[in-house]
């Protein structure tokens, strides 16, 4: 794929978020979401390639749009398989909260697992930790690796876990060696990126979460030259079957990076919708709007961080609602 897709690619997660922007603590995630997806559809129709979404809204029969299998794009080369994320954090939009991003990552055919819709355990560190921890050792053991390598205190180290029942031990093992924690309500993707971006003030994502949030993460961390592990998490019989069906032979495996992204040729792009530790959410303006993007590349790792602005008088499908 070729750079100039960078700056496309942002374009659509940036036209996700202003879309959603405009449901922020409005009660209706629903809303936010349908927003978000038919926004970030159709801006993908204006991009140069023959995508193909592999990580999508869910199965055909139960997304009318960005459904898994869905072409998007122009149809011309490149061939890109897509993982989409419209609106990551919908209860956060509902309610106003911090952390929502629209994103989306972008590689080479058969670059992305094909994750199933269903948990992932996962172990999410920067640069400095890659090859250190280990989804398997115990909690104590890869914090104070990671601290070593990052020459902090282990109670200097941040690591973002989801506010869950099932993250119990997670917690209490995280307080019992003096970690910092900072207990997420929803949305893992943005504060696993973190975990790569020097000076975010996060170290270390643990826990489970979504399985397409996963591969996201991890497309991210491979631009960002850290690291995320991870284990599909089946709840049932019917998670197992799922993940075969995909190709998923054995659903317990430890997933490295290169199970969950096998390629360089890969780009993450995600767009604030809230403020958050990663990006700034959607302010509007007079007439205007103001979006923060992160757009990564694989091969030479470059980030960058685009602040722009959004003049409706110029653009004006932006300026009304759902209207794309
Ligand atoms: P949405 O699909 O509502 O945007 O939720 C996203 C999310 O918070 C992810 O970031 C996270 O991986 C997952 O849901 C956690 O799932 P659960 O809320 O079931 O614990």
């Amino acid at each position: 794929m070729e750079r100039e897709l960078a700056m496309e690619f942002a374009r659509v997660t940036e036209a996700a978020a202003l879309a959603s922007a405009r449901w922020v603590g409005r009660g209706d995630k629903e809303a936010a979401d349908d927003a978000a997806v038919e926004a970030m559809r159709s801006v993908f129709d204006t991009v140069r390639m023959s995508g193909t979404v592999v990580i999508g809204e869910g199965e055909m029969d139960e997304a009318p749009m960005l459904y898994i299998g869905e072409k998007v794009g122009t149809g011309e080369a490149p061939e890109v398989d897509i993982a989409v994320d419209p609106l990551e954090g919908t209860n956060l939009v509902a309610k106003g909260g911090a952390g929502a991003i629209a994103v989306l990552a972008a590689a080479g055919r058969h670059g992305l697992l094909h994750a199933p819709d269903m948990y992932m355990e996962k172990i999410v560190v920067g640069p400095a930790g890659v090859g250190k921890v280990h989804l398997d050792a115990p909690v104590r053991e890869n914090v104070e690796k990671l601290a070593r390598e990052l020459r902090k205190a282990v109670n200097e180290l941040t690591v973002v876990v989801l506010d869950r029942e099932r993250h119990a031990d997670i917690i209490r093992e995280l307080r019992e060696c003096g970690a910092r924690i900072r207990l997420i309500s929803d949305g893992d993707v943005a504060p696993a990126v973190a975990c790569g971006i020097e000076g975010s003030g996060i170290d270390m994502m643990l826990g489970v979460g979504g399985a397409p949030e996963g591969v996201l993460a991890a497309a991210a961390m491979r631009c960002l030259g850290g690291e995320m592990q991870g284990r599909l998490w089946p709840e049932d019989e019917n998670d197992v079957k799922r993940a075969e069906a995909l190709g998923i032979g054995d659903v317990r495996k430890l997933l490295m990076m290169d199970d969950l992204v096998a390629t360089d040729d890969i780009f993450f792009a995600a767009t604030g919708i809230t403020e958050g530790s990663l990006l700034k959410g959607v302010t509007f303006g007079q007439g205007s709007a103001t979006t923060h993007t992160l757009v990564m590349r694989g091969k030479t790792g470059t980030i960058r961080f685009i602040e722009a602005q959004h003049f409706f008088d110029r653009k004006p499908k932006y300026a009304i609602k759902g209207a794309f």
